[in-house]
């Protein structure tokens, strides 16, 4: 459904890093950081202003919902080269990005349950010994690095005068 009717004009395909900022909500200095990080292009006028083509605020839409649930920029930016650059995202695009970060967010959220539930051994404990304490020594890994003392700092002994 079109909410233009024939007499209305275009809409504006091209957009001023202020026009962005505003309709985005974003700081101008916020879309330059991620122009730098490569998430989002801009090509220059004549007279050296940057413009955005429209796509670019859903695409923010996009970068600032994933931000929200953790995704770091890198991951994002791989998944928004995958994007068609001749359109605006689409909601089977979006389809796409989120399934694959509900993904990770699952991961995340198994990891951090399971850290929690080994908290709960912790607290009131207080022992954080490197045999029994889940959090300070998990699986027991420290054990396989041989005997003796792995967390003795050698530049802190004093040299015998
Ligand atoms: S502090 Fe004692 S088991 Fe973790």
């Amino acid at each position: 459904m079109s909410f233009l009717s024939p007499d209305s004009p275009p809409p504006k395909v091209e957009l001023t890093v202020g026009e962005v900022a505003k309709r985005s909500g974003l700081a101008v200095s916020a879309l330059h950081y991620y122009e730098s990080r490569g998430l989002i292009c801009s090509w220059r006028t004549g007279g050296n202003q940057r413009r955005y083509h429209r796509r670019v605020l859903r695409v923010l839409a996009m970068i600032k919902v994933a931000q929200r649930t953790g995704i770091d920029l890198d991951t994002i930016a791989d998944a928004l080269a995958e994007l068609p650059a001749d359109r605006i995202p689409s909601h089977t695009d979006w389809q796409r990005l989120s399934a694959r970060w509900r993904k990770v967010l699952d991961a995340r959220i198994s990891a951090l349950t399971a850290l929690r539930d080994q908290l709960d051994s912790c607290i009131g404990c207080g022992c954080l010994s490197l045999a029994d304490c889940p959090l300070r020594n998990p699986g027991d890994a420290i054990a396989s690095e041989g005997p003796g003392a792995h967390f003795l700092d050698l530049n802190e002994i004093d040299e015998p005068r």
